[in-house]
């Protein structure tokens, strides 16, 4: 029966891992997927993680199975991590969630959560989001639209654009949005934005849905989570995915956490039993291992500390790569203005440049990165940048 499939390209940006390997030239570049590397361009386990495994050895004494919705602790934690340790929606009881196997997990089970309730919810997307988003959302039956968001040319947002689209968004629909360091674009709204699209989601009734997969990449912790917090505190329903990936790099652990707040603490106790009825009709529980570690960081306040410099230690590297790159580019001569890589936020960037100048980059000079030309600024360092810049500015 499988014969009547057809064959699929790989995946578009974790393809890219693949074609890297196979390139034999010692000078290759690696800016594909969206993971941290250090300046040896290793990703290796957090020094907060690695003391949490050892503590979670000691502590863990069976394999028994978990419950739909997790590590307890894990939720809880999160949602102070997110939403702030005064959030008023904490203390109303009105916010369900479950730990899920990481934010696919979480965007993937939220999705089936908003058509059970509504089928006919129309998801509005920023063009462009992160490629995955589309069959996330898809696969469970939901339409996709999508509201202007990033423009290639003045490099910068379209807000104007944005939230003359969203207006036609009202009740029952859900609008994407990108809770900080937006994949694949770097730009970020501003907290004048946030507070702009708060009123208008007052206005026209419709759902917030923030994915929040950089946490402290951005501007800081607390900085990064303006946007949900403003939301979260003021208005009726929001649904938020978070992934534990990138800031705890948890990536193979599969962390997430799927988060819905609620009108009323009535409807987060339907809630919390829908979504979980969800996760036992389609994993059943997550893993166990990667929500632990992430509980006992956050339980703990010095290894909390740890991680939160750790963090922090990765945003002022990110950052300073941007600066690096910048100045590397206009030292090797380049026309184009590339100082908005300055100003965006976190692991990517548009370089704005064509799709044939980002194959030309691949093919004559072995930098690899995604085809709307995204590159994961964390995989840049003191030793490739050179390279970097000057097959850059040889291809523009
Ligand atoms: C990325 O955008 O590169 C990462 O989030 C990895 C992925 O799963 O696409």
């Amino acid at each position: 029966m499988f014969e009547v499939l057809p064959y699929l390209e790989p995946d578009p940006i974790l393809g890219l891992s693949a074609a890297y390997k196979e390139d034999s030239n010692a000078a290759k570049i690696d800016l594909g997927v969206g993971v941290y590397k250090d300046e040896q361009g290793n990703t290796p386990i957090m020094t907060s993680v690695a003391k949490a495994q050892n503590i979670l050895l000691e502590r863990e004494n069976t394999k028994s199975y978990i419950t739909p919705q997790g590590h307890q602790g894990f939720i809880d934690n999160m949602l102070t991590l997110l939403l702030g340790d005064k959030s008023p929606v904490l203390m109303e009881n009105r916010v369900a969630g479950v730990q899920a196997p990481g934010g696919c997990g979480a965007l993937r089970i939220l999705a089936e959560l908003i058509a059970r309730s509504n089928e006919k919810a129309r998801v509005f997307v920023s063009d462009p989001t992160w490629a995955n988003h589309i069959p996330l959302m898809g696969s469970a039956g939901l339409q996709l639209e999508t509201y202007p968001y990033f423009d290639k040319e003045k490099a910068g947002i379209r807000f104007d654009a944005m939230m003359d689209t969203l207006k036609e968004a009202g009740k029952g629909d859900i609008v994407l949005l990108h809770g900080c360091c937006h994949n694949p674009t770097g730009a970020d709204l501003t907290n004048e934005q946030w507070d702009a699209v708060l009123e208008l989601a007052q206005e026209r009734g419709f759902t917030p849905f923030i994915d929040v997969a950089y946490l402290g990449f951005g501007d800081g912790l607390d900085e990064d989570a303006y946007g949900i917090r403003l939301l979260a505190e003021n208005l009726p329903e929001v649904v938020i995915a978070a992934s534990c990936s990138k800031n705890f790099g948890l990536y193979r652990e599969r962390v997430g956490l799927a988060a819905i707040i609620t009108e009323d603490s009535k409807t987060r106790d339907i809630v919390q039993g829908q979504i979980q009825s969800v996760a036992r009709g389609s994993y059943s529980m997550p893993p166990s291992y990667g929500g632990a570690l992430v509980d006992i960081i956050l339980s703990d306040t010095s290894l909390k500390k740890e991680w939160m410099s750790e963090v922090n230690s990765m945003r002022n590297r990110m950052q300073s790569l941007r600066t690096m790159l910048v100045d590397k580019l206009e030292e090797n001569g380049a026309q184009q203005d590339f100082s908005f890589l300055n100003t965006q936020k976190g692991m990517f960037s548009f370089l704005c440049i064509t799709p044939e100048q980002v194959r030309e980059m691949r093919d004559k000079h072995s930098v690899y990165f995604v085809g709307s030309s995204r590159i994961n600024v964390a995989g840049i360092n003191q030793q490739n940048v050179d390279t970097l810049a000057r097959a850059l500015v040889s291809v523009l």
